[in-house]
């Protein structure tokens, strides 16, 4: 018996260094395999949770990646080490950026942020529809608020000038302008903020995607290039739209953002989309809220290269929307993205697949004879 137990006592320990093991190298087959079927036991808000702390605590793979000369670019003025960030909505409150950026994203987007704390949409409000690689979620904005966020982001800039941080700003459900919510965000968050992204897009609050039409839009936006201009720093502002948009409306916004009076700085596209494709298998299809993940890839790939058409590639453009290879990121630069982003497909693969994508992408852009990602940028197009 005695002998039984030391030999259980053995294989347990032995299995939990190597598991410790493989998670901390980053072995992407360990994490694909083991670990994420592991998260995917829990349900989908509770996995997201822990995976921030995780990333807040520093809980992260130590094998690094070294990022080739190949994958730097510049955007605003800022020297991107690789152009793969993490989209907004990982890390609403601002907890895990030196976790992410340990992980190897050449950027960090935070939020969307409210003036005020709120919690939200009833639990439960995310879901994960695995056959299709997707997530549904209608989690309306669950905020700690600005002022939380603007301590955090104080001390995150008094720790480190390294990583570069973009703020999502949002409105909270029962505000009377969101002019005021959105203007309240560049004043108390701005000079935080590498840039700073106007999100009109999310579905999950009511109303809020209306402001994407012509007049709303162009009002909003010189409000909010108002107080941006009356800050030290001064960042981009950056538009953030939805992939349900009619020709007309992506028409619209273009002549809004590249008119002087209400210019952005760029436009990051997509946010998740209110349409079901008819591919999708999951019983989970119906659930109200944002679809984000592989069904978004070609619908948020398809918006970047029209919108890069109607700004005559003149704004940068962030390409974010089922991005879970290199390939999918070769494909939103290659129609006019300047930088990436994903959230849904690490949920599902990890943080190795970041290296992976990076790997991948390099390899692609030297096959077609690119010296940098820059000069791949809206090459369809050419
Ligand atoms: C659970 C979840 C929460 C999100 N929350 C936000 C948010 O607060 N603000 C925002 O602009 N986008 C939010 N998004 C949208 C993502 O930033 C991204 O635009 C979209 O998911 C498409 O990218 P993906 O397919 O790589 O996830 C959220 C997405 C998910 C899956």
């Amino acid at each position: 018996m005695g002998k039984l137990r030391s030999a259980g006592l053995i294989i347990t320990s032995g299995s939990a260094i190597f598991a410790s093991y493989a998670a901390l190298s980053g072995n992407q087959k360990f994490y694909k395999q083991c670990l994420m079927p592991c998260f995917q036991l829990l349900d989908a808000e509770t996995a997201h949770v822990l995976g921030v702390k995780m990333l807040s605590f520093g809980i992260v793979p130590f094998k690094t990646y070294q990022d080739p000369p190949s994958l730097t670019t510049s955007v605003w003025g800022r020297t991107f080490s690789n152009p793969i960030g993490v989209a907004a909505g990982f890390d609403k409150h601002a907890e895990a950026m030196e976790g992410l950026r340990k992980i190897g994203f050449g950027f960090i987007e935070v939020g969307s942020v409210t003036p005020l704390p709120q919690l939200g949409n009833p639990k439960p409000r995310v879901f994960r529809l695995t056959e299709d690689e997707a997530v549904i979620n209608r989690y309306g904005f669950n905020s700690v608020g600005h002022p939380v966020v603007a301590e955090r982001m104080k001390k995150f800039r008094q720790k480190t000038e390294k990583s570069i941080v973009g703020i999502n700003l949002g409105k909270n459900k029962t505000s009377t302008s969101a002019v005021d919510d959105y203007v309240l965000g560049v004043e108390c968050l701005g000079d935080f903020a590498d840039y700073l992204v106007v999100n009109v897009s999310s579905p999950n609050t009511p109303g809020l995607r209306e402001l994407q039409g012509k007049k709303q839009l162009q009002e909003l936006i010189i409000n909010v290039l108002k107080a941006r201009d009356s800050l030290l720093s001064k960042p981009p502002v950056l538009i953030k739209i939805a992939p349900d948009l009619t020709s007309k409306d992506k028409k619209d916004i273009a002549d809004v953002v590249l008119d002087p009076k209400s210019r952005v700085d760029g436009l990051i596209i997509s946010n998740t989309t209110i349409s079901r494709p008819s591919s999708l298998k999951s019983q989970l299809k119906s659930e109200t809220g944002g679809l984000s993940g592989k069904p978004v890839t070609d619908l948020s790939t398809d918006t970047i290269r029209e919108m890069y058409k109607l700004t005559n590639g003149s704004l940068p453009i962030i390409g974010v929307g089922g991005v879970r290879s290199g390939h999918d990121a070769y494909d939103k630069i290659k129609a006019g993205a300047s930088l990436v982003q994903l959230y849904t497909a690490m949920a599902f693969m990890g943080p190795p697949l970041i290296t992976t994508i990076k790997k991948d992408l390099h390899k692609l852009i030297r096959e077609d004879g690119f010296k940098n990602i820059t000069e791949a940028v809206g090459n369809d197009h050419r």
